[in-house]
């Protein structure tokens, strides 16, 4: 059998920012993982740990102090900032902690962007769009805008738009952050449909342990360093016992 190359491989990653009062601040040591075609996969870690910085830098959207980083087999530390967009808008489907989406686009638009970079018709993106917006429960919200919308609301747009383009690969930072509990199962839910008959890789950021139970594996990060990475455990004491540990 024709062995698969891996989605993500990434290797001792680093990425410090400078301070505004001077300085610098590690955020991310040494983050070593590699991820396969159609894992689902959790980072999990308290507020600050760095899970977002380490989101972005997965995405393509931000790039590491140091460190090798390969996205579906190229090194993409070498890549111009244009190739950087292809990858991202053939491969990635985003969907962003603070969702991202454009405010003086309607619904329906803002989830049709990502079509049309992918070469879409007009007609296949409406149709596909509103598809989406079905799935989400937003059929009858096509024409707001994004300010007339709920948080909760506004997250599911975020996840049409990132569902729409049909990525291989889904990055989700927080997806369930601000839905009701019941609207939070059902989007998990989906995901692990999106993961089992659809073969979609995905990776989901989460400070709740509940939620990383909809995942296959856990990547626990704590102060910047991974301190758990495997199958999801049974108790979150697993977790915690990993952040104590690198304290020592
Ligand atoms: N662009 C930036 N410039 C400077 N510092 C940053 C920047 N982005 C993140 N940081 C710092 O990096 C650390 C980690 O931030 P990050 O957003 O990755 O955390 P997080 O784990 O996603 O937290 P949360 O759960 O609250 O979203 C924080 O101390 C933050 O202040
Ligand atoms: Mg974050």
């Amino acid at each position: 059998m024709k062995k698969e190359i891996p989605i993500i491989v990434m290797n001792k990653i680093c990425k410090s920012f400078p301070l505004a009062i001077g300085g610098i601040q590690q955020v991310l040591f040494d983050i070593t993982f590699t991820i396969n075609p159609g894992e689902f996969v959790a980072i999990m870690g308290p507020s600050g740990s760095g899970k977002s910085t380490c989101m972005n830098i997965v995405g393509a959207l931000d790039s590491a102090t140091s460190g090798t980083y390969e996205l579906y087999g190229k090194d993409i530390t070498t890549m111009t900032a244009d190739e950087l967009a292809v990858v991202r808008n053939e491969y990635i489907g985003f969907i962003f902690q603070n969702f991202n989406l454009l405010p003086k686009r309607t619904i329906l638009d803002n989830v049709m962007l990502p079509l049309m970079y992918r070469g879409f018709v007009m007609d296949d993106r409406i149709r596909r769009a509103r598809e989406m917006l079905r799935l989400v429960g937003l059929e009858n919200f096509e024409t707001y805008f994004p300010t007339q919308l709920s948080g909760g609301m506004k997250q599911r747009v975020a996840i049409a738009r990132a569902l729409s383009g049909e990525p291989k690969l889904i990055l989700a930072d927080e997806p369930t952050g601000s839905l009701d509990s019941k609207m939070g199962t059902e989007i998990l839910k989906f995901f692990e449909k999106l993961n089992k008959d659809m073969g979609i890789t995905i990776i989901m950021i989460t400070h709740e342990f509940e939620i990383a139970q909809f995942a296959k594996r856990l990547i626990h990060i704590y102060d910047g360093r991974i301190t758990y990475d495997g199958a999801v455990p049974k108790s979150e004491t697993t977790l915690l016992k990993s952040e104590k540990r690198h304290k020592k």
